[in-house]
């Protein structure tokens, strides 16, 4: 609330402790705006106008350094302290103990479930795993070497049209059936779009095996008739999945949230999740970190690399992070999940110089003044082609492990009474009012 009507009752500036005080010198008014949580409402800034006709004052943050969109229960961050909890479980605990399934349950309901609770859960999503004979049509149509993340990206925007009841977003019973469906089915389209990919045949989802399990049955099953996966390769890449499920309101969460925001059916809106996550700064970065060791080649190359960083040549990919600026909780946990995969399929060679390139840059001055430590990606690359992805996969895997994150986001805001359809202003800086010129009469 403003203090103008104070200030004409003769009452001055309030000086509650939980409110800013404002001085418009344009004017010489003056302003008391609440401050709830550390921030203050933007909207509270349109009170301070120069005259009546005036808009009032709007906030200017473009890639939203400084603004709060919501209100969330999903995810906690501390980027100081290295802290990352999902419905405040630390992301340590959940990843020693917890499985994906079950931090895909925690992140939608808000809390674990029972033992009976998730066997429902697991259940319905291990039943829901086929996709419509017509997929693997649209499939056929993308290029062979097309990348699996414009496959994804399309594929899920198309289950839409197989689901049109979806669109009715207010029923929660709808929502949730399409909740299943998504996490169910992201495995079946991201292992399609890599067999058309590799030009092989599609491979159906083994109800018998776990999500992960699962998942990497109908991405490498050959002739075999029964895929057997080996539980410690299963097991990483659970962590990993458990790793990226949410991150709070990162580009395509945000990208979720905006798109939901016009109440499209959630499978445009998670399309809009995994568009954002394909782009390289923000899915792409452990894509770049392995191109980045291929180029450095052998450990004795390290100092000269490092020499290079430092001298503001290029960057150490998967070092540094905008809200950690600590150990990223996520890098330390995923060395566990590196060790194990290459014990069982074998070491990555590059990992000699990965673990070099940590050893010197946590010794450096230039990383500890700027706070740069390694971030989630600095391995998770090195996993996934231990793994036998290629390189275009990674974002793709990234994806199936956020979709639950996604989701909890998207019923968040769905089910938010303060949530509108989310539209920017903006600071117009065009020309204005010009008379249209005729085409023959322009030089
Ligand atoms: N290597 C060398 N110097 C760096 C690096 C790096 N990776 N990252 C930051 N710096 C330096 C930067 O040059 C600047 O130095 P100075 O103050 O002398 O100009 C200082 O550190 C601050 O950097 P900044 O660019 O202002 O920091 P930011 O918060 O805007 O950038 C970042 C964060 C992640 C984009 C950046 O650290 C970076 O480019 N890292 C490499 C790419 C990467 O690994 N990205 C994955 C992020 S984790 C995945 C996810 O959660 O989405």
């Amino acid at each position: 609330m403003t203090t103008e009507a104070r200030q004409e009752d003769g009452g001055g500036v309030a000086t509650s402790p939980e409110t800013l005080s404002i001085t418009d010198n344009r004017t010489g008014k003056q302003y008391e705006i609440p401050i709830e949580d550390g921030t203050i409402r933007a909207t509270e800034l349109r009170n301070i106008k120069v005259d009546e006709d005036d808009f009032g004052v709007m906030s200017y943050d473009p890639a939203f350094m400084n603004t709060a969109s919501t209100r969330s229960a999903v995810t906690f961050i501390d980027g100081e302290k290295g802290i990352l909890e999902y419905r405040g479980y630390p992301i340590e605990q959940l990843a020693e103990q917890s499985t994906y399934l079950e931090v895909a349950y925690l992140l939608i309901h808000g809390e674990l479930p029972s033992k009976d609770q998730l066997e429902e859960w697991t259940h319905h999503i291990t039943y829901h795993t086929y996709v419509h004979e017509n997929v693997k049509e649209f499939m056929h149509g993308f290029r062979y070497d097309g990348h699996p993340m414009g496959m994804l990206e399309a594929s899920v925007a198309g289950l839409s049209t197989f689901y049109p009841e979806a669109a009715a977003i207010k029923d929660e019973d709808v929502r949730y059936i399409q909740v299943i469906r998504l996490i169910a089915k992201m495995p079946t389209l991201a292992a399609f779009a890599y067999r058309h990919s590799r030009g092989l045949p599609y491979v159906y989802p083994d109800n018998d095996l776990r999500y992960v399990g699962n998942f990497l049955s109908m991405l490498f099953r050959m002739t075999e008739l029964k895929y057997e996966p080996d539980p410690r390769v299963e097991r990483a890449l659970d962590i990993l999945f458990i790793l990226h499920a949410d991150h709070e309101q990162n580009c395509s969460a945000n990208a979720v949230r905006s798109v939901g925001s016009s109440q499209v059916d959630p499978y445009s809106a998670i399309a809009a999740g995994v568009a954002a996550l394909y782009g390289p700064l923000h899915g792409g970065a452990n894509e770049q970190v392995l191109r980045m060791l291929h180029r450095i080649e052998r450990k004795e190359n390290v100092p000269d690399f490092i020499a290079g960083v430092k001298e503001g040549k290029e960057r150490l990919m998967g070092f540094g992070h905008r809200i950690y600026k600590n150990y990223d909780p996520r890098a330390k946990i995923i060395k566990q999940a590196r060790d194990d995969v290459f014990e069982a399929m074998g070491t990555n060679p590059l990992l000699e110089i990965a673990l070099e390139l940590e050893r010197i840059a946590l010794e450096d001055d230039y990383f500890i003044e700027r706070k740069l430590y390694p971030n989630v990606d600095f391995y998770s690359g090195l996993i996934y082609e231990a793994l036998g992805m290629p390189v275009e996969m990674f974002p793709v895997l990234f994806a199936i492990g956020r979709t639950s994150g996604w989701l909890a986001q998207w019923l968040e805001m769905i089910t938010d009474s303060e949530q509108k359809i989310a539209r920017p202003r903006q600071v117009y800086t065009g020309e204005r009012g010009r008379d249209y010129v005729p085409l023959e009469k322009r030089s």
